[in-house]
């Protein structure tokens, strides 16, 4: 049998692929229809370039976007087949995705799509109340199908060795005005279609603070309303870093993300130790895993919040334009 995706396909699927998370909420994707496929690119005009200069979050939110595609498309009942980096002479084209056999969705697939809507990353302090070991089980499970790894740190002397390393990572990043004038350039206090929300952005770290926030915040913390002190760590790698590896770290990222939320659980991600180097060869030592660390992610019973703004599905497409 021979069939396209359609615009219609790609529309549909396109609402939940903005939805993936992304440095800065800078959404940098593109989606188009070719041949009966859609693809995938990156959208080089919004990458940061002081804070991520290889294109690294470009790559990972754009894995994000194509889990999410991926999973519309298969509750839509047409499958997806994936081929990552289809053309070396189209750098930015980073997936095509071709109809494989029509099938009905598996109830894994299906909880995964009705999580899409309702993940946000959520940055104000967690309850205490552990991640039982099924749900943790169920987080390693979901970076294993996605062929990378979960490492939970376990122990407070874990999590605080870590802490070190994040906050020296953080204060390298802060040392740099062309770093710190882009995160204010991402941060709106009023509603706009991208960036990242004041409302958002947590409260403002603390010193006894275990993990460095990223700064989006401002407000006013709550008495006694402390970041947990023993916050459940988990670190993502992937088993290489190439440009592949790191689409599919994205891939494994918003799997971890999609089952974190169909468990109850919230999750906040904290990438400086990833964006400096010298941390992240700390951090992979400190391991001693196969593979690269791609993503930490802080993971816990969170308050309720609220999903951040996307542009509308029509600014990412690309469709063929149709004779009159
Ligand atoms: C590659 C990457 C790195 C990120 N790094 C951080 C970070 O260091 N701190 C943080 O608070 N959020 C981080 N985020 C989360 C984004 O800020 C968030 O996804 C974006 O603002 C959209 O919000 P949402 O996740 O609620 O949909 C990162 C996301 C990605 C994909």
């Amino acid at each position: 049998m021979d069939i396209s995706y359609t615009a219609e396909h790609l529309r549909a699927a396109a609402v939940a692929a903005v939805r993936a998370p992304s440095m800065h909420n800078t959404q940098p994707w593109r989606l188009r229809l070719r041949d009966g496929g859609i693809e995938v690119l990156a959208d080089p005009a919004r990458r940061l370039p002081a804070t991520d200069p290889s294109g690294w979050g470009v790559r990972l939110a754009c894995g994000a976007a194509l889990f999410n595609l991926r999973i519309a498309l298969a509750v839509a009942g047409i499958p997806a087949r994936v081929r990552l980096r289809p053309d070396p002479a189209e750098p930015d084209l980073l997936a095509r995705l071709v109809p494989d056999v029509p099938r009905r969705p598996t109830p894994d697939e299906q909880s995964l799509y009705a999580a899409i809507p309702r993940r946000f990353s959520n940055r104000m302090p967690f309850w205490p109340n552990p991640v039982p070991a099924d749900a943790r089980w169920r987080l390693g499970e979901a970076a294993r199908a996605e062929q990378c790894w979960l490492e939970l740190l376990i122990g407070v002397s874990a999590v605080s060795a870590f802490g070190e390393i994040a906050r020296s990572a953080h204060r390298v990043l802060e040392r740099d005005p062309a770093y710190r004038s882009e995160r204010e350039r991402w941060l709106r206090q009023e509603p706009a279609p991208d960036g990242v929300p004041a409302s958002a952005g947590g409260p403002q770290s603390e010193p006894q603070d275990v993990l460095p926030a990223r700064g989006f915040g401002g407000r006013d913390r709550a008495p006694g309303r402390d970041f947990e002190p023993e916050p459940l760590v988990g670190v993502l790698g992937s088993l290489g870093n190439t440009a592949v590896d790191q689409v599919v770290a994205g891939q494994a990222l918003q799997r971890v993300l999609l089952t974190a939320t169909d468990a109850g659980l919230s999750v906040s991600m904290l990438s400086q130790p990833i964006e400096v180097p010298t941390a992240r060869e700390q951090l992979r030592l400190s391991l001693g895993r196969f593979g690269m660390p791609q993503m930490v992610l802080r993971i816990g019973y969170g308050q309720p919040g609220r999903p951040t703004p996307r542009r509308s599905v029509g600014e990412v497409l690309d469709l063929p334009v149709v004779p009159a």
